[in-house]
Order: structure tokens, then sequence, then C-alpha cells
């Protein structure tokens, strides 16, 4: 069987040639990482909750008009996506502090924002990230004027459906980022959500308890990281809610 040839490799993710030209086959790993790489680890079943949890706010965002790469998912950790070409910025819409914003600012986490702040940040985990201005992207050539009024639009769009699904299910939409990708057809160019939309990269508080339901669980080492995304995937129906994901042997005394 002839090896399908892998077009990239990320910390989470691993991007594989797709069946038909313009597409390609997004596969979700175990791994999970945090402060630019600096914490390592493998967390069995992660790859797996990502996988249908991107899926369902992305065919959410698709369904409403909201373009993203995602075509359709192929099995437990793949997906068939669009290719684009990605921007190479983080695009992160805050609705309550929390994060980098609270340590940036000194402000408290958990004070809720009088409007949605969306933020840029340069995609370069060399330089870890950095936060950067609209004067920066259009001076740098990263995105146009036209490029940043769209892409907040679309992004603002995200934070309402998805603070609305969440809502629903008892969890606030403290922040999220998301990456764009432009998708080219001859001359025409539109920009489409890209990469994933997941508990990795969201932060997602229980309404009643202000338990973390996100990654923010492995960063600050708050406990079992499928269990909290387990959490999420039944609330919105995506799994059973009598399925458990598998868990490593565990020693008894
Ligand atoms: O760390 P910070 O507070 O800036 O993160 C804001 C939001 O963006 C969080 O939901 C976090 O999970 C997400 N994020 C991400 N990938 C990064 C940086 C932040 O998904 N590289």
């Amino acid at each position: 069987m002839a090896r399908r040839k892998k077009i990239y490799e990320g910390k989470a993710k691993i991007l594989y040639e797709g069946p038909e030209p313009g597409t390609l086959v997004q596969y979700f790993k175990d791994d999970a990482t945090a402060f630019n790489a600096e914490k390592h680890d493998v967390i069995e079943g992660k790859g797996v909750l990502n996988n249908r949890l991107s899926e369902f706010f992305m065919s959410g965002l698709n369904a409403i008009g909201v373009p993203t790469h995602f075509i359709k998912r192929i099995n437990m950790r793949e997906q068939l996506i669009r290719q684009v070409e990605i921007i190479p910025l983080e695009v992160v819409v805050r609705n309550t502090a929390a994060g980098s914003m609270s340590k940036r600012l000194g402000i408290e986490e958990g004070t809720p924002l009088p409007r949605p702040i969306v933020e840029f940040y340069y995609k370069d985990d060399g330089l870890g990230d950095p936060l950067v201005t609209e004067e920066h992207i259009i001076a740098f050539g990263w995105a146009s004027q036209q490029d940043l009024d769209d892409m907040v639009a679309l992004a603002l769009r995200v934070n309402d459906f998805l603070s609305g699904v969440m809502m629903a299910v008892g969890i606030k939409l403290v922040d999220f980022k998301i990456e764009i990708g432009r998708i080219w057809d001859g001359d025409y160019m539109r920009l489409v959500v890209a990469d994933e939309i997941s508990p990795d990269s969201c932060r997602l508080w229980d309404i009643k308890t202000g338990a973390h339901l996100d990654k923010d669980v492995f960063r600050r080492d708050l406990g079992s990281l499928t269990d909290a995304y387990t959490e999420v995937a039944k609330r919105l129906g995506v799994l059973p809610t009598n399925v458990t994901h598998p868990t490593k042997p565990t020693l008894i005394n």
C-alpha cells in the first residue's frame, strides 16, 4: 500500500495530502503541549475528542454561513479539510479577562470585559507568538487592511456562535483562538476559519462551579484533561452520555 504524503506536522496535528487537489487530511494527535512546548505530555484519547469537537463547531459554523475549511470527518482521528493558505496570525477573542491578558494588564481573571476584544499574535514559535498590532500586520505584509477587517468580522461571528452554543449547555466561553486561511478561486480570494476549534484552543468555564473545562486543566495541573473534554463533548451531545474514554492501566497498591 502506498504511504500517503505528510505535508506538515505540528504539535497536536498532522496534515496529509488529501484525496483530491485542494484537500488535505487533518489527523489529531494525543499530544498536549503548553508554554511554547516547554510542557509536553501524551494524553490518550485527546485527539479523538478534539476531532469530534472541532467537527461539531466547524460544521455548525458552516451551517450558519460562516465559512470554514472543514469538509467532513473521515474517522476517529481524521477529517477532510480544504487546503488553505494560512495567515500567520493567531486571532484571539476575549469576553472575560484570563490568561495572558490578565497577566499582561493586571486584570483579575474572571473580570467581564466591556465588549469582546480581538487580539492578533504573530505565529512564530521561536519568538513565542508575540502580540502584534494592526500596524505591524499591515507594515510587514502579513495581511491587508481589508483582510484585517474581514478577520475581525469573522472572529466576532465565531464568538457569537460559540458563546451561544456553550451558554446553552452551561459553559461560559471566556476566550478562544482561531486561525484563518485564504482560499483562492481564480483571482477571487475568500477567508475561512481553519485549523481547529476545540477545548485546546478555547477557555471554557462551567457557569455554576467555575470549573475549567479546557487546556488550562493541563497547563495548570488541575486534574484529568480527558475528563474535562469528555464533559464538554457529552453536554454538547457529541458523545453519548454513557461512554467513558479509554483510561491508562492504573497500578493498584
Ligand atoms: O494564553 P492566552 O490567554 O493569550 O490565550 C488566549 C486563548 O487563546 C486561550 O483560549 C488559549 O487556549 C488560546 N491559545 C491557543 N494557542 C496559542 C495561544 C493561545 O489556542 N498558541
